[in-house]
């Protein structure tokens, strides 16, 4: 029996390694202010959208700045991480990721992108793999960002397709929680011991089974 209508993916860190990207830019401005932001700092941020990112690293050195501060340095990190996805190409995607998509389209499940970046249509472009996706969620549009269910949510309704039968693919502590919180299965890449709410992991899209996956979907499922 086949209960998968969807599979929506993340796309930093799930696709391609632009998360590490996001990482470098935060590390620039968190050091232009003296404050101290490791790898650590990181793991709370994937997912989490840029507003929130900065008030984070603000909050952890106990800095409060004026709106239009706040703003500049916004602009700051983005331009910085625009530089550095600047050369990104077909050749970064995340290898096993061409090969989870046609398996996906063979099986006729629908692929979703649900990522919390406003530059994910940019990154995807580049990447060449936007006329895969059948539905693109827009960061812009939704009211709450990871770990809220929102985006996720707006791409299943995008995708005609009810939650319940939609798998989540996710890189982030933030983003898994949205998955669960949106009532889909939820399918980790990464660290089991750090994404713990995840109902299956992976180490790496490469090691991406979708049988495996249709399989402890089911049984959650029954
Ligand atoms: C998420 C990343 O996908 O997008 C975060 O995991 C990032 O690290 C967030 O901050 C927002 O991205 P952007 O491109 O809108 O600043
Ligand atoms: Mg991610």
């Amino acid at each position: 029996m086949m209960i998968t209508s969807a599979v929506i993916f993340d796309l930093d860190g799930v696709l391609t390694d632009t998360a590490e990207f996001h990482f470098i830019a935060w590390q620039a401005i968190a050091n232009k202010l003296d404050i101290t932001f490791d790898r650590e700092d990181n793991e709370k941020l994937k997912g989490v959208d840029r507003e929130n990112s900065l008030k984070y690293i603000l909050a952890k050195g106990n800095l409060v700045v004026s709106t239009t501060e706040f703003e500049l340095l916004l602009k700051e990190k983005n331009d910085q991480y625009l530089t550095l996805i600047d050369e990104v190409n077909p050749s970064h995607l995340f290898d096993g990721v061409l090969n989870c998509f046609t398996v996906l389209k063979k099986s006729n499940v629908k692929i979703g992108l649900a990522s919390a970046s406003k530059n994910a249509s940019l990154v995807i472009t580049k990447l060449g793999i936007e006329h895969l996706f059948d539905f693109i969620g827009d960061a812009a549009s939704v009211a709450n960002s990871k770990p809220a269910p929102d985006i996720f949510l707006s791409v299943a309704h995008g995708l005609k397709v009810s939650p319940k039968n939609c798998i989540g693919v996710e890189d982030a502590v933030a983003g898994v929680s949205a998955i669960k919180s949106a009532n889909m299965f939820a399918v980790g890449i990464g660290d089991s011991k750090v994404l713990t709410q995840a109902d299956l992991v992976f180490p790496s899209m490469s090691e991406f089974d979708f049988k495996r996956v249709e399989t402890a979907f089911l049984l959650s499922a029954t």
